[in-house]
Formats: C-alpha cells, sequence, structure tokens
C-alpha cells in the first residue's frame, strides 16, 4: 500500500508521515529530499539555477520512480508529496489512481506560522497576496485528494492515528 500526503507547504506533510509510517512501520520517502538526491542541489538552488519548469520535471519524474518502485518491490509507503505536487498535470491522476492521498487541511497562517520566519522555500519569495493566490488554487487541487484530515488542532502524531482510523488500518 501507498500513502502519499498532499497539502500547502508548512501543513505538516514530513512531520506527519515520519510519524506515520513509524506507527505503521512502512518505509518513509519524502519527496522534496529525493529531488534534492536526484538533481544533486537543494530545492532553492534548482529553483534560482534551473527554474520552477525544471523542478515540476524532477518532480514529476520523481513520483513515477518512487510510486513504480514501491510497487514492484510490494514494499509498503508513506510518500510526503511536495506543496505543488498536484499541480503538476501530468502526474496528478496518477497519484490518485495509485495511492492512497490524503489531504492535511490547514489555514494559510498556521502554515506560515509553521514554517516560521527563516523560510527557504522558493515559492513563498512573493508578495502576501499572492501568497494567498496560489492557497486558493492549490487548496482546489488537493481537495481532489479521496481522503482529508484537518490539522489544525492536532499534533502530529495524532493526525497519524486519524489516518490510520480513516484508512481503517490495523497495526
Ligand atoms: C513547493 C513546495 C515545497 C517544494 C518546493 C515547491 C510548492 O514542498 O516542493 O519548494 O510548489 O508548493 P513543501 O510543501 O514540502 O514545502
Amino acid at each position: 500500500m501507498i500513502i502519499s500526503l498532499t497539502g500547502f507547504m508548512g501543513c505538516g506533510k514530513s512531520s506527519v508521515g515520519k510519524e506515520l509510517a513509524g506507527l505503521l512501520s512502512f518505509r518513509f520517502i519524502d519527496l522534496d529530499r529525493y529531488v534534492e538526491h536526484k538533481a544533486g542541489k537543494n530545492i532553492p538552488d534548482i529553483f534560482r539555477e534551473d527554474g520552477e519548469e525544471r523542478f515540476r520535471a524532477l518532480e514529476a519524474e520523481a513520483v513515477r520512480d518512487v510510486i513504480i518502485m514501491s510497487q514492484i518491490t510490494g514494499e509498503d509507503l508513506v510518500l510526503a508529496l511536495g506543496g505543488g505536487t498536484l499541480s503538476i498535470s501530468s502526474v496528478r491522476g496518477f497519484i490518485l489512481g495509485n495511492t492512497s492521498c490524503i489531504y492535511l487541511k490547514a489555514e494559510l497562517e498556521d502554515c506560515l506560522k509553521w514554517i516560521g520566519e527563516r523560510n527557504s522555500r522558493p515559492m513563498l519569495n512573493r508578495s502576501g497576496k499572492e501568497i494567498r493566490e496560489l492557497f486558493e488554487e492549490r487548496t482546489k487541487l488537493y481537495e481532489n485528494a479521496p481522503f482529508c484530515i484537518d490539522v489544525t488542532e492536532n499534533g502530529y502524531k495524532e493526525t497519524a492515528e486519524s489516518i490510520i482510523g480513516k484508512l481503517r488500518l490495523n497495526r
């Protein structure tokens, strides 16, 4: 089984994913880290040197690599997607068709608070109004996920437990 986690930057995909994988004894992969390893540089450098389009191409390739590898090996997986992965139309259907996709729903203000001041995310390098527009655009995409968990009041562990309940999984 493959569980993928989607949601806006800062909503806790990686932290919840690690917790969930630990509880289920699944492998955990953070797609952003996979892309960085594959590209041999960090995400801000990919955006700066190669542009967003190149980043999305690497991200799309990474999604396919990771999902297909898990299917071939039969290994259960929790995959934390990037906040923009579902915006790539060429892999959106592939993710929704091949994983149990969970939307971690949070308010924009909370996401920004959780990210904090020292943020290096290239997509947040824009005005507050543009960030709000991006958030609203993205929310429509996240709502394609068949499962949604509101993370506002919950710690990572509680969210992971809720996912297990929602998917009716046994530990
Ligand atoms: C992005 C989100 C980031 C990362 C990249 C682009 C986006 O992931 O993939 O900076 O377009 O929303 P996180 O959601 O893990 O921060």
